[in-house]
């Protein structure tokens, strides 16, 4: 399959599934997904262009399996939940988490992305798909809002603009009655990071080249943000028992994270709830 046509965004979501593909490929892997490895062999792509090291591999799989963890407690806990999957790109969640059929789950993403979704992965009873900007108003319009509803984020907020993400949490709020809200963040990212970050990828697929959003340090920021929202959990992957599985460098990191909380939150879930009054 060609993805030439995908936009420099589209395609950041490349790395995150080949990056869960080459998870499953280990021998003790850490999401362990065998249909991300299934889906980017369909893909025709020089994918060592993308900077997936083994410590961007083990990240962006143990961020999904702490997601899917939350996302499966919500279905468990809400059995005719919604669940809206925001910047889904080719993340098969869905098949991972397996709700019950009561469930409906919303993937949305920008068009280019979920043409190739709709073309490589298995069609879902309760699977549905929302081709929209997030930035934009209406992506919501056509899901149902009045049951218990669960949007999850993995990757997605990193190549947003601050109001953006602003306008998106509002909307949810606006839009569902109640629900949780979690996405995975990295703190405050600066901008001599982010420039860093770019001029060491010039030339290269790496979607550190999309980075929009220099982040926040205070998990609270976003009920600044939204006051509807309220933060009821602050996860950091560096605490997991996977961390053992990490490369020795990062080992190293995680240890020193659970000591240093500046370090912690550069790999951290943040979970929020809401209920309209
Ligand atoms: C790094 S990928 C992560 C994809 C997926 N969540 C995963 O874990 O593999 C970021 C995704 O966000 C999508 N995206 C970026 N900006 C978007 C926007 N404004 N509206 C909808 N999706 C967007 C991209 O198309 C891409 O699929």
């Amino acid at each position: 399959m060609d993805v030439g046509d995908l936009s420099p965004v589209e395609r950041t979501t490349l790395l995150t599934e080949y990056a869960r593909a080459v998870d499953a490929r280990q021998p003790r892997p850490i999401l362990g997904d065998p249909l991300a490895d299934e889906v980017v062999r369909k893909i025709d792509y020089d994918y060592s262009t993308l900077g997936v090291t083994p410590s961007v591999r083990c990240l962006v799989a143990l961020r999904a399996r702490m997601l899917d963890d939350r996302v499966r407690a919500f279905v468990a806990a809400h059995p005719d939940a919604v669940v809206v999957d925001l910047g889904s790109g080719l993340s098969s969640m869905v098949y991972r988490v397996d709700p019950p059929g009561s469930v409906d789950w919303y993937s949305v993403d920008l068009p280019g992305v979920l043409a190739l979704r709709s073309a490589l992965l298995p069609p879902r009873t309760g699977s549905h798909t929302v081709a929209a900007s997030v930035a934009e108003p209406g992506w919501c319009d056509a899901i149902p809002a009045h049951r218990p509803t669960m949007a999850v984020a993995d990757g997605l907020f990193a190549f947003l603009t601050e109001p953006a993400i602003v306008s998106l949490l509002r909307r949810i709020t606006g839009h569902f009655d109640s629900g949780a809200v979690a996405f995975n963040d990295y703190g405050r990212v600066s901008k001599l990071n982010r420039i860093t970050g770019q001029l060491a990828m010039r030339g290269s697929n790496s979607p550190h080249l999309q980075w929009n959003f220099a982040g926040f340090k205070d998990p609270r920021q976003p009920e600044r943000w939204n006051s509807d929202l309220r933060l009821v959990e602050e996860a950091s992957a560096m605490f997991e028992p996977e961390t053992e599985q990490f490369p020795r460098g990062l080992r190293a990191a995680s240890r020193l994270a659970r000591r240093v909380p500046a370090i912690a939150r550069k790999a951290r879930i943040l979970r929020f709830e809401f209920a309209r009054s």
